[in-house]
């Protein structure tokens, strides 16, 4: 099998390249601004770049993890954000119909709004800030285009060993080291997801050509609160230097869903296991990497 990872130089993105070459698949990245050696550099506004690459190369999967994926940027730049998040996907999405292949796209629990219950993967959207609008617009845009041909894999949360090291768990750790207050909204809940378990519960889905629509988040439904503190536990650091705030405080540009939760039940039915550790887990594999 021959697969593109669009966004090899994001977390996701580093993580499905190895998955796809751990199984033997022939895999060709790509990175925009952190294009290291070995990574084509593509921005998918570019629609003939987008069209070349697909052209030429015949991919049998498309990743697409790469997106704007700031949140509070994209609600401050919401031309960037679209161009970004729904323009290329479209581009790529229409290279992928013109030329074959499934297209795999990642979502997330943004699309939905606040809810004491776990959405299912058919439960109609309700995003509210710029960035969730553009996933869900661009959700819809993949639907339509590749009707047979997609995953679109919603997730929440995700850490793991990243080479930008900028998810919550690093900038947590370097801020605690520091002897830093770590400020925390102290009413937000999401599902921390193990990026080298996403990346694995991805390529499997398409092993086992499922298509449609799945929520591929961790085991755990926690507080941000619980969350850090489980941070502190397996790096071992004081959780008395963790502060929580109710998000309001924060200051934040971007409206953020507070209670909210994805149904897993149909991700765990397709692949007959649960394919996500635990989030204690994760953070100790985690620990291990950046400590070897
Ligand atoms: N991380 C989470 O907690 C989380 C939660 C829910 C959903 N998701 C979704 O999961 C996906 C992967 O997230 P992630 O954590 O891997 O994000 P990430 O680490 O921020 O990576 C984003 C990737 O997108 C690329 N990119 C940005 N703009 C681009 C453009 N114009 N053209 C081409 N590539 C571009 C970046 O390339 P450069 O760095 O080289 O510029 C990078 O490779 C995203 O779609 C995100 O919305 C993530």
């Amino acid at each position: 099998m021959k697969t593109l990872v669009i966004g090899t130089s994001g977390q996701v993105g580093g993580w499905l390249r190895a998955s796809s070459l751990k199984r033997g698949h022939a895999c060709v990245g790509t990175g925009n601004g952190n294009a290291s050696s070995g990574l084509i550099r593509l921005d998918i506004r570019d629609a003939e770049a987008v069209e070349d690459l697909i052209a030429a190369q015949r991919f049998d999967a498309v990743f697409l993890p790469a997106a704007m994926t700031h949140v509070d940027h994209a609600e401050t730049h919401p031309d960037e954000c679209r161009a970004i998040n729904v323009d290329g996907t479209v581009n790529v999405a229409r290279a992928v119909q013109r030329h074959g292949g499934t297209l795999i796209f990642f979502s997330t629990e943004h699309v939905f709004a606040e809810s004491p219950h776990f959405y299912l993967e058919d439960a109609p959207c309700d995003p509210a800030s710029v960035y969730a609008k553009s996933k869900v617009e661009a959700e819809e845009r993949v639907r339509d285009l590749l009707p047979d041909r997609h995953l679109i894999l919603r997730t929440s949360w995700v850490f793991g060993p990243e080479s930008q090291k900028k998810n919550f768990v690093y900038r947590a750790v370097a801020t605690l080291r520091q002897g830093k207050p770590l400020v925390v909204p102290s009413d937000q809940y999401g599902q921390p997801t193990y990026a080298p378990d996403l990346a694995d519960a991805a390529l499997d889905l398409l092993a086992q050509r499922k298509t449609g629509t799945f929520h591929v988040v961790g085991p755990a439904h926690l507080h941000r609160l619980d969350f850090a503190r489980l941070v502190c536990q397996v790096f071992a650091l004081d959780r008395r230097g963790i502060e929580g705030v109710p998000s309001a405080t924060l200051g934040q540009p971007a409206p953020r869903p507070r209670f909210i939760g994805l149904c897993r039940d149909k991700l765990i039915a397709a692949l007959g296991c649960d394919p996500i550790r635990h989030p204690q887990q994760g953070l100790q594999a985690l620990r291990k990497e950046m400590e070897a």
